[in-house]
């Protein structure tokens, strides 16, 4: 069974438009990430995952597939699971495993920005199951307010972060982030955050510019998105995708360059603006971290870290945390 949810506000222009203008006049000049998933941009992310140069997705899986059982044992066989950003689906597909696996889940609820990866992910989830699935149109705090409020609510829950999304959150935004979280939960329910750690800049490089220039593309849809979406004029043959790895803040930034001077008008939201030559739209940060980093961001919010998983060529961890 599936049911959907739109939250009111969340996915439309007029909110698009107003964060895209407060980003774009910011020094230097951003845009808000969540501009890179349309329906296109979703497709293009299911892509990078299959790079062989983006091993993220793949340690993830790979993970999740051997620790399954001792994931849900420990999570206490939790009645409901929530998933923030659920993309294809394809992970938590892997947690409920078979029906025998996951037997204790009677209510999952999806929440993403992006229509089609609920759309995807649903189907995907229901396909061998019995299982009803909420999903939630919404940015991640509209969701888990609306999740926070829906039946099942009292019972255990097992929030999933995955992908290293903590990862596009800075410091102090993934702090308040996880004490939404937090505060959207009760006490015994946990949450299961996968991050991606630290490694050598030439890999960390590659995962985020590939040689396909897929990553490129999925960066420049960005651009495609807002010139369909706002009627914004970027002039998408000018831009160049760049990633540049920031050892002090620890984190890949992923920028959109400007070859060439242009004027940009962005009609829906108001605002026009000279681009110089060689200028960069900072688009997304990806944060890497150390074990021990997550463990004291997860007790700051409020959970107490519980168990941590790292694949075999230490690339990534997935950590279980419970809720005080
Ligand atoms: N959550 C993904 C990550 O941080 C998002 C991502 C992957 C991304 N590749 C990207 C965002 C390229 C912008 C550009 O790994």
């Amino acid at each position: 069974m599936i049911a959907t949810t739109r939250t009111a506000g969340a996915g439309q222009g007029t909110d698009l438009a107003w964060e895209v203008r407060h980003y774009l006049t910011q020094r230097p000049r951003q845009l808000p990430s969540r501009g890179l998933y349309d329906t296109l941009g979703s497709a293009l992310f299911d892509a990078i995952c299959e790079l062989p140069w983006y091993p993220l997705t793949r340690a993830e899986r790979r993970l999740i597939d051997v620790q399954r059982d001792e994931i849900l044992r420990e999570a206490g066989s939790p009645a409901r699971i929530i998933e923030l950003g659920p993309g294809n689906g394809s992970k938590l597909d892997l947690l409920l495993g078979t029906s025998e696996h996951a037997r204790s889940v009677r209510r999952i609820e999806l929440i993403d920005v992006s229509p089609s990866a609920l759309g995807d992910a649903s189907r995907r989830i229901t396909e061998e199951r019995s299982v009803t699935v909420v999903t939630h149109q919404a940015r991640y705090e509209d969701g888990l307010a609306i999740a926070a409020r829906s039946p099942l609510a009292g019972e255990r829950t097992l929030v999933l972060f995955l992908g290293s999304n903590i990862g596009n959150f800075d410091g102090p935004a993934a702090a308040a982030f996880l004490e939404t979280i937090h505060r959207s939960t009760g006490a015994g329910d946990s949450l299961l955050l996968g991050v991606d750690l630290v490694k050598a800049e030439r890999e960390l490089l590659l995962a985020y510019d590939d040689p396909l220039g897929v990553t490129a593309a999925f960066n420049k849809n960005l651009l495609v998105h807002l010139n369909r979406e706002l009627g914004a004029s970027f002039a998408l043959d000018a831009f160049e995708h760049r990633a540049v790895w920031n050892l002090g803040e620890a984190r890949v930034e992923m920028h959109l360059v400007s070859r060439r001077a242009q004027h940009v008008d962005v009609a829906q939201a108001g605002l026009a603006f000279e681009l110089g030559a060689g200028e960069t739209i900072w688009t997304e940060s990806s944060y890497k971290y150390r074990g021990a980093d997550v463990d004291r961001m997860l007790t700051a919010a409020g959970f107490d870290a519980h168990a941590h998983w790292v694949d075999s060529e230490g690339q990534f961890l997935l950590a279980l945390a419970m809720r005080r």
